[in-house]
């Protein structure tokens, strides 16, 4: 089967469940992860023809797609902040609103190479090996209570040529929280904690579609929709105890519930706090500094 032709298939195959361009997008990425070759190389090379094992591997990923499974997981990458990453069903596919989150903490911190940072609920490791990417002497922990999810973290961080520690935890489990950052508090005091943690409730799932709420793990999205901000009031309480003075706490939030989350800054007694709004002009992140 000539390239053309397995093209037209594919778009015929898809066209009632993806828009055209995600289409070609899709046929891009299948075509470069499964037979090595770029769009321009398929331009110029007219005559390749996919042998009989990559055609097996392109219709069974085309099926896949067939029940909204994310293009990242069938391809088994993708990109965050210009580096590339693992990602499988344990961990979440990191989102263009987490690169702004990184963005500004590495906006707020110029000239702070040897900071200490811990990043709370790590899922790929994205934040935490972005931000040691950039502050190179800096140290970082990554915390998630996912062991596969930290395998997949540390398999990035190998990948990505940065050295990160990595450990096992239950933020909503306080005792078991505070021996893990008394061991962290052992060897360094704590500049920055980020976290991104699960903010969706279920009563949002209705508005959700059905390549998140189908594929990708319920632990990293969801909480209850009484308990909304039980993930950030844990972590402030923690940050509040752990953090060095005028260390900073960020987080992504969930963009229905950024006065709430700014409310709890000040209950917990941060100073200088502020919501952030994304690309889009939602709420998305918010800093505050322990006094
Ligand atoms: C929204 S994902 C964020 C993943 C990654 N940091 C990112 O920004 O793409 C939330 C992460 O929190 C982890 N998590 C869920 N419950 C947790 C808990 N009780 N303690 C620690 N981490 C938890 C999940 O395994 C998941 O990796």
């Amino acid at each position: 089967m000539s390239m053309q032709q397995l093209k037209s298939e594919f778009d015929l195959t898809l066209n009632h469940l993806y828009p055209s361009t995600e289409i070609s997008n899709f046929f891009y990425l299948l075509t470069s992860a499964l037979f090595g070759l770029t769009k321009v190389d398929i331009a110029l090379n007219r005559d390749f023809k996919p042998s009989s094992s990559q055609l097996k591997s392109f219709n069974e990923a085309t099926e896949r797609l067939k029940h909204f499974e994310p293009i990242q997981y069938i391809i088994g990458t993708t990109h965050f902040f210009g580096y590339d990453f693992k990602v499988d069903h344990n961990v979440l596919i990191p989102r263009p609103e987490t690169e702004e989150l990184v963005e500004w903490i590495i906006k707020n911190h110029p000239n702070n190479e040897h900071l200490t940072i811990v990043d709370i609920g790590t899922g790929s490791g994205c934040i935490a090996i972005a931000l040691k990417k950039h502050f190179k002497s800096c140290n970082v922990y990554a915390l998630d209570i996912s062991k596969k999810a930290l395998n997949i973290a540390e398999l990035n961080a190998r990948n990505n040529n940065t050295h990160i520690q990595f450990l096992e935890i239950d933020i909503l489990n306080h005792q078991k929280s505070q021996a893990v950052f008394s061991q962290i508090a052992q060897n360094k005091t704590i500049d920055i904690i980020v976290s991104n943690p699960p903010y969706v409730r279920y009563q949002e799932q209705k508005d959700m579609q059905r390549n998140v709420l189908d594929h990708e793990p319920a632990l990293a999205l969801y909480v209850d929709n009484h308990k909304p901000l039980v993930f950030y009031d844990a972590i402030c309480r923690i940050a509040r105890q752990w953090l060095n003075k005028n260390g900073a706490l960020y987080f992504e939030i969930n963009e229905y519930l950024g006065l709430e989350t700014k409310q709890l800054f000040q209950q917990y007694n941060f100073g200088d706090v502020e919501l952030k709004k994304d690309f889009f002009g939602a709420h998305r992140m918010i800093c505050g500094q322990k006094k």
